[in-house]
């Protein structure tokens, strides 16, 4: 487990990132829940957490409708605009010519005493 930091210096809906043995990761938090991502865009490469943290945009309601989904976190990667759900690590539009959809590494996230913990095994 490696230590991102406290919880309460990271504002909700935000996203910050930290480097370890030369890895670049994303932590998310999302109300009381955190995530934690490789920050690696498998579209082109990107430093996908240095892009944004939003809600997810939906159209449940069909063609011309638009909703914010403030229950589904999503980054947006800064390069493309590709985005990422930080829960699943599955883009949320997008996926190779004929395979699964395009995925970023995830890695389990915790609050322990305040403080984010990242397990890189998990
Ligand atoms: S490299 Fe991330 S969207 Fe293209």
């Amino acid at each position: 487990m490696i230590d991102a930091g406290r919880l309460d210096e990271l504002p909700d809906r935000s996203m910050r990132t930290l480097e370890h043995e030369g890895q670049r990761l994303g932590v998310v938090r999302w109300g009381d829940e955190v995530f934690a991502l490789r920050s690696r865009c498998p579209h082109q490469g990107g430093p996908l957490c240095l892009g944004t943290v939003g809600p997810q945009i939906i159209a449940q309601a069909g063609v011309g409708t638009m909703e914010l989904d403030a229950d589904s976190p999503v980054v947006v990667c800064p390069w493309h605009g590709w985005e990422f759900d930080p829960r699943t690590g599955r883009a949320v539009v997008g996926r190779g010519r004929s395979g699964p959809p395009y995925r970023v590494q995830t890695f389990r996230a915790l609050v322990r005493d305040g403080r984010i913990l990242v397990d890189l095994d998990g």
